[in-house]
């Protein structure tokens, strides 16, 4: 895909389905007894993995154009997959499914694409061994492959030393089916939807402070989802439309759930002005975003907030190389461990363009202001790298390129379309 400066943006955008909820309608709906109909299901490539994983262990799931149909079979339902389960790009899959594996009757491989074979999975293996799981990686080096024979766990209370909405999740859910009461503790609150959707399908999940207690072996019921619209790709339409002289975006039906929604408080701090529209605070809360055109300034982001925007930090990069002033971002490491090391890819490609930009240990440091200029990007099996490039691009002089463009599809499969439209 090539890239130039637009000459507006402007118009209205709907963005795909919350990745995060897709994923988790899909695992609780199997788990469920009765249907789940699950509305605005994000069908992008990672969502898609976890059906394809279900579907092996024996759940019919009906995938329509506009809803999904999970036919559960309950806590104890699932079968022996017929083959290995491959997970593709997707962490949240291979993260949260080792949970729910690590109590079943039978033996799995977890597999999935080059990214997820060098993305750690100690942090998993560690808290379920101590529930009593027999996991463990295929080739010794705590990546997947993953070898999990099932069998019968115990509750513990785990203290994590990151916040991390994918361990707390693989811990709940294998903590449904475990011989107590199961507690998770997090240095600092990471996102809640696990805990938000399993007491709605019926679970007993509380939370104090940063602690969360699951109780075992709930009855858990089919449910009617409606996943709100990703924050999280709605990011990239926010920076653009912040930073676009004229631009005015309204973005609809953006979840906007306190644990996701630290890229509106960063965007507001550095000088942005976000409207909130026709808010609903049921369930979920969403709301509809105007994004208008605005002077940025640079700030420092870190502390409790980084959990709650950590997928948006490679876009968060490219705002503050358009601000004016210096942004540091601290206690970020975390960045090292997505589909790509994100701080050293942001920092690469940025001073590329020609921004001044230097990485830490747990974030960066950016001087923005810098005239930036087009360049090639490869992103790494990376989608937010690939999206947040096309974003920059709109600020360099010439044209940007962005090779292996596809992988939005693992979370915003008409990213580019979109795109187009709005500034076309
Ligand atoms: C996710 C949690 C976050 C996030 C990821 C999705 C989830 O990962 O970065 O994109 O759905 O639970 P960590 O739990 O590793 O922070």
């Amino acid at each position: 895909m090539i890239f130039q400066r637009p000459k507006h943006l402007k118009g209205e955008l709907t963005v795909p389905g919350d990745k995060s909820i897709s994923h988790r309608a899909v695992m609780f709906g199997s788990l469920a007894e009765g249907t789940t109909e699950i509305s605005n299901f994000l069908q992008g490539a990672d969502c898609l993995s976890t059906i394809d994983c279900f579907r092996k262990m024996g759940i019919e799931i009906e995938n329509t154009p506009d809803r999904i149909l999970i036919h559960g079979k309950g806590l104890h339902g699932l079968s022996v997959p017929s083959d290995v389960l491959d997970t593709g790009n997707s962490g949240t899959t291979t993260r949260l499914i080792s949970g729910i594996l690590a109590a079943q009757p039978f033996e799995t491989t977890l597999t999935g694409d080059a990214s997820i074979k060098k993305r750690p999975m100690r942090r998993i293996i560690e808290p379920l061994s101590m529930m009593g799981a027999d996991i463990s990686s295929v080739n010794g080096n705590d990546c997947a492959p993953l070898h999990i024979v099932g069998g019968p766990l115990h509750g513990i209370h785990y203290h994590s030393k990151i916040a991390s909405a994918q361990v707390k999740s693989a811990i709940l859910l294998a903590g449904l089916y475990a011989d107590g009461v199961t507690k998770v503790t997090e240095p600092t609150v990471s996102r809640n939807h696990s805990e938000i959707m399993l007491n709605c399908f019926g679970a007993s999940v509380s939370t104090e402070d940063t602690t969360v207690t699951i109780y075992p072996e709930p009855v858990l019921h089919g449910q009617k989802v409606m996943v709100p619209g990703d924050i999280s790709s709605a990011a990239y339409f926010i920076a653009a439309g912040l930073l676009v002289p004229g631009a005015e975006v309204l973005i609809r039906n953006v979840g906007i759930n306190p644990t996701r929604d630290g890229i509106l408080k960063v965007a507001e701090a550095m000088g942005g002005k976000i409207t909130y529209l026709n808010v609903n605070q049921s369930g979920e809360p969403t709301a509809d975003l105007l994004v208008e055109h605005s002077v940025l300034h640079g700030i420092t982001i870190e502390g409790e907030i980084i959990p709650t925007l950590i997928d948006e930090l490679p876009i968060i990069n490219v705002m503050a190389a358009c601000a004016e002033g210096t942004t540091i971002i601290r206690n970020a490491e975390e960045l090292r461990a997505k589909e790509s090391n994100r701080i050293d890819v942001m920092v690469d490609y940025l001073s590329a363009m020609g921004c001044n930009i230097t990485g830490t240990n747990d974030g960066m440091i950016i001087e923005g202001g810098n005239p930036l200029h087009g360049i090639t990007v490869d992103p790494r099996l990376d989608h937010r790298i690939a999206m947040s490039f096309a974003v920059a691009s709109l600020f360099a002089d010439g044209e940007t390129k962005i090779t292996d463009s596809d992988i939005v599809t693992v979370s915003y499969p008409n990213f580019y379309e979109d795109l187009y439209r709005l500034t076309h």
